[in-house]
């Protein structure tokens, strides 16, 4: 199959949207990280996009929605505060966890009674999921384990000869997928940390938001996973990541004491200037907005420059930064070393 790219026109999305109904998979643009889209509602279709990854069958996919009148065809009862967190946070990068509507595609759900769903802050996301006039299951559309793509040459390194078509909307403005909330237990329960935080959730909502144990612990043997994707390596280069949890003089004298061949540092930057081995960067020290943005770019970026090992700086835990250190943590396979 040959893959196309092209600029998220009119023509595209009209062209996208055709795509969609007759059951193939589309590469679409998302504020978050790019998607691999397809009808919501077809099990054939959504097949497609397991195939197309690589993706475990047992892992659910988001179901994406253009507006609240498509919120029936993915979930059902749908409590008040669900409708307040639309309202805050709608559209944007925020998905929710609700007991999931019949209609939608078994294979949508991974054999859950639960569905999730977002309504993407995208214009070009929510163009393709209005012309198709479907919900659209969409994944991140990198291969299986590897980092999310934010950029649509990103989805073509992975995705090319698997789909027909990537619609190229510009490099993603956050850059780490959403923030996913479970609304189907007792208690609201942060699955995966995001652009949108905790501590908003928790005002939108007035009450607390625990968090899933999963977000900065490795899975125990045996242990069920509240969120099947946690239970998978992710966001990992071929490179192997290491975090150095500590101040930067303590990172530098590490950093110069494990020097080799094709050791990489990953730090903030501007710290390159102060390191003497090969570096990439992923956003200034104190902007973890950019950290969230840059991040992924930088782990494929050691690919391309061929790193076998790469020592992270580590990312605060507060805020949006709690997303871009529960992805690095991930990527680095929980291996920390505390250095001082
Ligand atoms: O920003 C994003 O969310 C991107 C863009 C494309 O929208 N999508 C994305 O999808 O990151 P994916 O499939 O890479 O991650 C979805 C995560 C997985 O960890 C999955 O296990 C979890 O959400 N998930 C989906 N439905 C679920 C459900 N019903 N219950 C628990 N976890 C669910
Ligand atoms: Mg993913």
């Amino acid at each position: 199959m040959q893959t196309i790219v092209q600029r998220a026109d009119g023509d595209a999305i009209r062209q996208a949207a055709r795509l969609l109904l007759a059951g193939e998979v589309v590469g679409i643009p998302t504020e978050t990280v790019y998607g691999l889209a397809a009808n919501a509602l077809s099990e054939t279709a959504v097949r497609k996009i397991f195939a197309a990854k690589g993706r475990p069958q047992d892992n659910p996919l988001i179901s994406h929605i253009a507006s609240l009148d498509m919120l029936p065809m993915v979930v059902r009862d749908v409590p008040e505060c669900a409708y307040r967190l639309a309202e805050a946070f709608w559209p944007g990068p925020l998905t929710i966890i609700l007991p999931r509507a019949r209609q939608l595609a078994d294979a949508v759900c991974a054999g859950l009674d639960t569905a999730s769903v977002r309504m993407p802050g995208h214009p070009a996301a929510r163009a393709v999921i209005e012309a198709a006039g479907v919900p659209l299951a969409a994944p991140s559309a990198n291969l299986s384990g590897s980092p999310s793509p934010t950029t649509s040459a990103d989805v073509l390194s992975d995705m090319d000869g698997r789909i027909p078509l990537i619609l190229d909307g510009g490099a993603c403005g956050v850059g780490v997928e959403s923030t996913v909330l479970s609304l189907a237990g007792d208690e609201p329960l942060l699955l995966r940390p995001g652009y949108i935080t905790a501590e908003q959730l928790e005002q939108t909502l007035g009450c607390r938001v625990a968090l899933s144990p999963a977000v900065l612990n490795p899975l125990k043997q045996g242990e069920t996973a509240a969120s099947p994707g946690m239970k998978y390596k992710h966001y990992a280069p071929k490179a192997e990541i290491i975090l150095l949890k500590g101040p930067l003089a303590a990172y530098k004298a590490y950093i110069t004491e494990h020097r080799a061949e094709r050791v990489y540092a990953l730090c903030f930057s501007g710290e390159e200037k102060a390191l003497d081995c090969p570096c990439v960067t992923y956003g200034r020290a104190d902007s973890p907005e950019e950290q969230a943005r840059e991040l992924f770019s930088a782990l494929r970026e050691l690919d391309t420059r061929g790193a076998r090992v790469a020592y992270a700086r580590c990312p605060e835990r507060q805020g949006v930064a709690m997303a871009v250190y529960n992805r690095l943590l991930r990527a680095a396979a929980f291996r920390v070393v505390e250095v001082s």
